[in-house]
């Protein structure tokens, strides 16, 4: 987070409210994972990431990092009855968590989850768009392994519509970036120095939590 926690609290309390299942998606997130909940993209990020997806009339969306399925059902609750998210994760206790609530919300049949290696399944993905077996995506959330975000971009701008949108969370990594020490601080910061002179993209950076990374496919 790099936004004050006041300024996080006025811009969620003068935002539309996010429904009321996520409160308690939320508390179960805390107790199946205490060290481990914050990763969730939260209230604030969540509405950015419906509305993002609602504005430019996604129907299909990729996400890398379905954890316990906060920003999964953000964007699934606003695509339309045809839209579907195929999200990724290598997490199965708390892929059951999100399949939990995916099923109270309504949204099982607009969400596709392919649990492995987030590498590996959208290798898979990424054949079968070329394959001409699956449509590309309209857009892209990539918010699994920090170190492996080069070979997720990657892999995102293949499966990607041009014209298409790539989203990328945690890309401030707490400010680390600025002084990066341990190996996530360099990747990060490596990250975001190769797309600053990516010609494929046109891409700008919101310091909305943690930072998120917003590309336009070229
Ligand atoms: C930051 S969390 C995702 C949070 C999620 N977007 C949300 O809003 O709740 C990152 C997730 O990436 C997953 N992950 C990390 N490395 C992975 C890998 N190599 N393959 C698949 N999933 C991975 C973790 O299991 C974790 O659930």
């Amino acid at each position: 987070m790099i936004t004050p926690k006041e300024i996080e609290v006025y811009c969620e309390a003068h935002s539309s409210p996010s429904p009321a299942i996520f409160s308690a998606l939320d508390s179960e997130t805390r107790s199946h994972a205490p060290g481990a909940w914050h990763m969730q993209v939260g209230s604030l990020e969540g509405r950015f990431l419906s509305l993002f997806a609602r504005g430019i009339g996604a129907v299909r969306v990729l996400e890398f990092g379905t954890f316990t399925g906060c920003s999964t059902l953000h964007v699934a609750l606003s695509l339309p009855e045809n839209g579907k998210i195929t999200t990724l994760d290598r997490d199965p206790a708390a892929l059951s968590i999100a399949k939990k609530f995916w099923e109270q919300a309504g949204v099982t049949h607009k969400v596709e989850s392919l649990l492995g290696d987030a590498t590996a399944s959208s290798e898979r993905l990424e054949k079968e768009i070329r394959s001409g077996t699956r449509p590309h995506f309209d857009f892209a959330f990539i918010d699994a392994d920090k170190r492996a975000y080069p070979a997720y971009f990657e892999r995102a701008l293949a499966c990607v519509k041009k014209g298409g949108w790539i989203l990328v969370d945690n890309v401030l990594w707490s400010g680390r970036v600025l002084n990066p020490r341990d190996p996530s601080d360099h990747a990060l910061h490596r990250f975001n120095e190769l797309r600053k002179s990516d010609q494929r993209v046109e891409q700008v950076i919101l310091p909305i939590r943690d930072g998120v990374m917003l590309c336009l496919v070229l």
